[in-house]
C-alpha cells in the first residue's frame, strides 16, 4: 500500500526527477538568504534529509517565518535534479503549510551534537535526533529479522505471560503485582500478608524470563521461541542493565549442548549480517557519528568462528593472566563483565562461548554434569558487551531435578506444573535467552544500554 497523501523521503530519494510530490515531515535545518531558502526535511523514514528548496520570490518571509527547527511542515513541489553535492535529488517548493510550530527559545534540539545523557533527559523527543532515529530503525529491524529466522527454520512464537507466580531464575530480584490495599494490607493470624486475598489468590510478580514457559511448550511443538518484555528488580546501576529488558529464549526439545551452541551462534550471525545487509545507511551514519570501528566489528563476528571453553578452561586463563581485576578470580567465583572482556577482548580477541559452570552459581533447572560440580550452562561472551546470551541444557531427570529445587529450599507450589513435564513424557531439552538491548548495543555501537531501548526503566527512573 502506498502512504497516503505523501511520498517518503527514503523513496523520494530513489525517484527519478520530473515528477510533482508531496512531503512532509520535520525540519531540521533552515538556511539560505533574500532569494532563496533552503531546508532540509527529515520524516523518520531514513537517516537522509530531502532538501527543499524555495525560491523566494514566489514566497513571502511571513509564510516562512514559521519554518523553524523542529516544525512539522507540508511541502508540495516538483523533485528537481539537485544543483549543490550531498544529494541528486530536492524539491522546488511551490507550496507550503505549516503543521506545527516548534518556537525556537523552547524547542529544545536546535543543535547537532548534544550528549547521549541530556538526550536521556529529553527522552520523549530524542527519537527525534539522528541517533536515535538510527536505533529505533535497527530495533525494529533486529526484531523483524529475529522472527525471520526462526520461523524460516521452524519455531513458533510463543506468547509467554508477563505476570507469573514463580520466580524462574530463582534470584529473587522481582517486581510484585499486587492490589491489595499497602496501606492496610490484610493479614492472617501470624501477621502475615494475605495474598490469598489478593487478585490472583497468591503473591504474583512479573516475570523475569518466558523459559519455564517456554520449556512447556517445547514439551508439545518441538521448537519454539518467546519474544518479550522482562522485568528485573535488581538495583544494578550499570550501562548493561535495565529493570524492563526484551529477551528471545529460543526452546529445542531434543537439542543437547551443542546443538544449542550452534544454535546460538548461527542466529546471532544471521542477525549482524541482517543488520549489515538491511541497516548500512543508519550503520555508517553511526559508525562515523560514535565509533569508527563499528562495521568492522561486526563484519569480524561474521567471518569468525566463536571460541567454545569450559568456565574452568576461563578461570585457567583469567588467574594466569597477571591480569589485576577489581574483583579477584577463582574457581566458583560468577564472571563479572571485565573477566569476559578479558576473555573476549584481550585473549580471544573473538567471541567467546563458555560451558560447564559451578552449579552453585547458575539456575536450578540446568542439567548436572557427572563430576557432581558443574552444570551443562553456556553463556555467550561478546567484545564490548560481556554476556549476551545464558542458556543451558535442561535437567530433564525428574528425581535429579526435584532433588536440586530441594537443596535449594525453593517453593514447591509454585513449580509443580513445571515438574510434571518431567514426569510425563520427558525429553533432552536445551534453550537460551538472548538480550534484546545487549544485541542492539552490539549492532549499533552504542555505549548505555539507555539508548538502545525507546522507554528505559533503571532505577529511579520511569518517567516516560
Ligand atoms: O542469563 P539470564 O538471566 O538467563 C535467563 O533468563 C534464562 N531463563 C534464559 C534461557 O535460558 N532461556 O538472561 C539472559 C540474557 C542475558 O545473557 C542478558 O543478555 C540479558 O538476558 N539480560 C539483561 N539485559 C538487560 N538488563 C538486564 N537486567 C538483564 N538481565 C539479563
Ligand atoms: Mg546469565
Amino acid at each position: 500500500m502506498k502512504t497516503p497523501g505523501r511520498t517518503p523521503v527514503i523513496d523520494l530519494l530513489r525517484t527519478a526527477p520530473g515528477v510533482d510530490v508531496t512531503a512532509k515531515g520535520w525540519v531540521r535545518t533552515k538556511r539560505g538568504n533574500k532569494n532563496v531558502a533552503f531546508v532540509a526535511l527529515n520524516d523518520g523514514s531514513c537517516v537522509h534529509n530531502i532538501q527543499l528548496v524555495f525560491d523566494m520570490t514566489h514566497f513571502s518571509e511571513e509564510e516562512l517565518k514559521h519554518v523553524t527547527t523542529g516544525a512539522c511542515i507540508c511541502v508540495q513541489g516538483t523533485l528537481v535534479a539537485s544543483q549543490g553535492s550531498g544529494q541528486a535529488v530536492e524539491i522546488a517548493a511551490k507550496k507550503i503549510e505549516l503543521y506545527g510550530v516548534a518556537d525556537p527559545e523552547s524547542y529544545p534540539l536546535q543543535k547537532k551534537g548534544h550528549s547521549m545523557e541530556f538526550l536521556r533527559e529529553i527522552g520523549h523527543l530524542r527519537p527525534r535526533t539522528n541517533t536515535f532515529g538510527c536505533v529505533l530503525r535497527i530495533r525494529h529491524a533486529m526484531a523483524y529479522a529475529i522472527h525471520h529466522y526462526f520461523h524460516q527454520n521452524g519455531f513458533f512464537y510463543l506468547h509467554s505471560p508477563i505476570i507469573t507466580a514463580s520466580d524462574a531464575e530463582g534470584a529473587g530480584a522481582l517486581f510484585q503485582v499486587t492490589t491489595l490495599d499497602l496501606n492496610q494490607p490484610p493479614r492472617n493470624e501470624g501477621g502475615e500478608i494475605d495474598y490469598g486475598q489478593d487478585f490472583f489468590g497468591r503473591h504474583a510478580s512479573l516475570t523475569v524470563s518466558g523459559q519455564l514457559e517456554g520449556e512447556l511448550a517445547a514439551m508439545a511443538l518441538g521448537n519454539v521461541y518467546t519474544f518479550g518484555p522482562t522485568f528485573r528488580a535488581e538495583n544494578s546501576n550499570t550501562p548493561r542493565h535495565l529493570a524492563e529488558f526484551w529477551m528471545i529464549e529460543p526452546e529445542m526439545a531434543f537439542y543437547e549442548i551443542k546443538d544449542n551452541m550452534d544454535l546460538a551462534e548461527d542466529f546471532i550471525k544471521y542477525l549482524v549480517r541482517y543488520a549489515l545487509e538491511h541497516c548500512m545507511d543508519d550503520l555508517r551514519f553511526l559508525n562515523d557519528m560514535f565509533d569508527k570501528e563499528l562495521i568492522q566489528r561486526l563484519e569480524q563476528v561474521c567471518a569468525t568462528q566463536f571460541v567454545r571453553l569450559s568456565y574452568t578452561e576461563g578461570i585457567d586463563i583469567l588467574m594466569k593472566s597477571g591480569q589485576k581485576f577489581e574483583f579477584p578470580v577463582s574457581w566458583g567465583v560468577d564472571l563479572q563483565s571485565e573477566h569476559e572482556r578479558y576473555l573476549v577482548e584481550t585473549h580471544f580477541k573473538k567471541p567467546v562461548i563458555l560451558t560447564d559452570y559451578p552449579k552453585e552459581i547458575k539456575a536450578f533447572y540446568m542439567k548436572q554434569n557427572e563430576d557432581g560440580k558443574t552444570v551443562r550452562a553456556m553463556d555467550v561472551l561478546f567484545p564490548k558487551i560481556g554476556e549476551i546470551i545464558g542458556g543451558s541444557q535442561r535437567e530433564e531427570r525428574y528425581d535429579v531435578l526435584l532433588a536440586r529445587i530441594h537443596e535449594l529450599g525453593m517453593e514447591m507450589d509454585s513449580l509443580w506444573w513445571y515438574l510434571d513435564t518431567r514426569r510425563f513424557g520427558t525429553a533432552p531439552h536445551s534453550g537460551f535467552g538472548l538480550g534484546f538491548e545487549r544485541l542492539l548495543l552490539f549492532v549499533t555501537g552504542m555505549s548505555n544500554i539507555r539508548d538502545v531501548i525507546p522507554f528505559p526503566r533503571t532505577p529511579k527512573s520511569a518517567d516516560f
